[in-house]
């Protein structure tokens, strides 16, 4: 089997004996320590690795995460924290046989403040359970992507991940207040004070938001919530060009900024594939277009928030930036348009192997560059975009029967081009192992020296998550 990806070689970490299993077994009952049936844990969302790790560890408490740490500090023994295993870089998965530290048990919501909007949690809680949650409260969690199912909140902070109402919401280093890291020393570093302003120092919490793992395990997370909106409105636009898309974001920010909630563009390669793999789908257009629009708005006054985006929807008609669009009517007709957006991931992965590109681009340019890569790719392979292009960020997937092939025309082309577009390798999914390679296309060396001095700082015997984000191909 040919990899697409560089694997470093296994370093001198400690391979697990009975002594080290008692140790376990002596800090965690029996059914937190799983040896057996390891496939899912072992295997990541993609399915372009399969670890050999021989244990999971399920720590209940943070004090159970210091032992663990602790321990495996001292004897050297390699570590990779697990979430949901949803993620897209080959980060929450063992390149060898790393113990895996599932979160899976930390799955406590600890307490909301429901005057400020503030919760906090531990770091196993399911991101779509921990929004039900706030929700009850009168809030909402400022994040949300089509894993939410299965991805936990731990999981998010450790990606940075985005999502389809960042451009509403902003960045989890805005709306992350504080959190609880354990260090491989077994140091705990805990501010979970949910203050919204503190400028007392470096804000060390930034560091660990998009870590990936590599330098602790985030056990708890205080979190700003945002107001649960009353009114949300759903509509499907086509268009025929790129330039129309891109004159639609500009009208939906300058006219229905402060309610839009979502701006999500697919190309039509990409529709036609989340049509044909994506369950109870309906398409609310009787013609064919090239490109198409999901449209969010979420607001405080129903009447208000209708007529706004109706007037910005038949602007868009009467100027011909808009071939056709529908306004859901009912909450059925809304989980449709969203059921088609979210299918991106599995429609892609259905289709054959995936080259994924998740890249931050100047959005005047990033079209172009699907363009050139679809005719690059041929025949070899299925070339679609789409994303969240309301904050630059472009998700340039080939679907391939042909991987080899494909491989050696994709890359490293596609990262020069980035190089040289001064986009970023990673807008949102991270870098994992996938794209440990591929950060010097959008980071600096002297970037690396320094991410690499403060790794080394954190977790001096290299034990958190090896062979990710940073390692001997970087
Ligand atoms: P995992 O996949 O388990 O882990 C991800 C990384 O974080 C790994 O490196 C792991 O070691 C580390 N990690 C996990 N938990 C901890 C912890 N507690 N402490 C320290 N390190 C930890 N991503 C986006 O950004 N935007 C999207 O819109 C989006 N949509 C998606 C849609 C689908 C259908 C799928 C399958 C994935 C999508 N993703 C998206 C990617 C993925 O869901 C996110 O990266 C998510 O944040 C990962 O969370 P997780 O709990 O599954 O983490
Ligand atoms: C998305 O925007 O849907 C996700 O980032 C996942 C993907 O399709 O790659
Ligand atoms: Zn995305």
């Amino acid at each position: 089997k040919i990899s697409t990806f560089q694997i470093p070689e296994r370093g001198h970490y400690k391979l697990l004996d009975n002594k080290d299993i008692d140790f376990f077994s002596s800090i965690l009952p029996s059914h937190s320590i799983l040896t057996k049936d390891l496939d899912a844990y072992n295997t990541d969302w993609l399915r372009f690795h399969k670890g050999n790790s021989s244990i999971v560890l399920k720590p209940k408490t943070t004090e159970e995460v210091k032992s663990i740490l602790e321990y495996c500090n001292k004897e050297k023994i390699a570590i990779v924290p697990q979430g949901g295993n949803t993620g897209q870089v080959i980060g929450s998965v063992p390149i060898y046989d790393e113990v895996i530290l599932s979160l899976q048990n930390m799955n406590r919501i600890l307490k909301i403040d429901s005057s400020q909007g503030v919760v906090w949690t531990e770091a196993g809680v399911i991101l779509e359970y921990l929004n039900s949650f706030c929700e009850e409260h009168g809030w909402i969690v400022p994040l949300d992507l089509a894993s939410k199912g299965s991805c936990f909140i731990g999981g998010n902070v450790a990606t940075c991940a985005g999502g389809v109402r960042y451009i509403r919401y902003g960045s989890l280093h805005g709306n992350v207040l504080g959190l609880e890291a354990v260090l491989p020393t077994g140091e705990i570093l805990s501010d979970l004070k949910g203050l919204r302003k503190d400028n007392t120092g470096y804000d060390y919490k930034q560091l660990f938001i998009g870590s990936e793992g590599t330098l602790g395990v985030i056990t708890k997370i205080a979190l700003l919530l945002a107001p649960k909106p009353i009114s949300q409105q759903v509509a499907m636009i086509s268009c025929k060009s790129y330039e129309n898309v891109l004159q639609l974001l500009k009208d939906a920010k300058q006219g229905i900024g402060e309610i839009l909630s979502a701006f999500e563009m697919m190309d039509s390669y990409i529709y036609s594939l989340l049509l044909k793999h994506t369950p109870r789908t309906r398409n609310p257009f009787t013609a064919d277009s090239e490109f198409y629009v999901l449209i969010e708005t979420s607001g405080s006054n129903k009447d208000h928030d209708i007529e706004k985006l109706q007037a910005y929807l038949e602007n868009g008609l009467k100027n011909n930036v808009i071939t056709d669009a529908v306004l859901a009517l009912d909450q059925e007709q809304a989980n449709n348009f969203w059921r088609i957006r979210e299918g991106t991931a599995t429609a892609t992965k259905s289709e054959g192997y995936v080259f994924k590109y998740d890249l931050s681009l100047s959005i005047a340019k990033m079209y172009d560059l699907v363009r050139k890569t679809r005719e690059r790719v041929g025949s070899l392979g299925y070339t679609v975009g789409y994303g969240h292009v309301g904050d630059g960020n472009l998700h340039l997937v080939v679907s391939t029967n042909e991987k080899e092939k494909a491989h050696r025309i994709l890359e490293p082309w596609i990262y020069e081009q980035i190089q040289e577009l001064k986009g970023s390798v990673s807008a949102e999914h991270g870098i994992g192992l996938l794209k440990a390679s591929k950060l010097k296309y959008t980071k600096s060396k002297v970037m690396i020296e320094n991410m690499k001095l403060m790794k080394n700082i954190f977790d001096p015997n290299g034990i958190m998550n090896p062979y990710k984000v940073l390692n001997n191909s970087n």
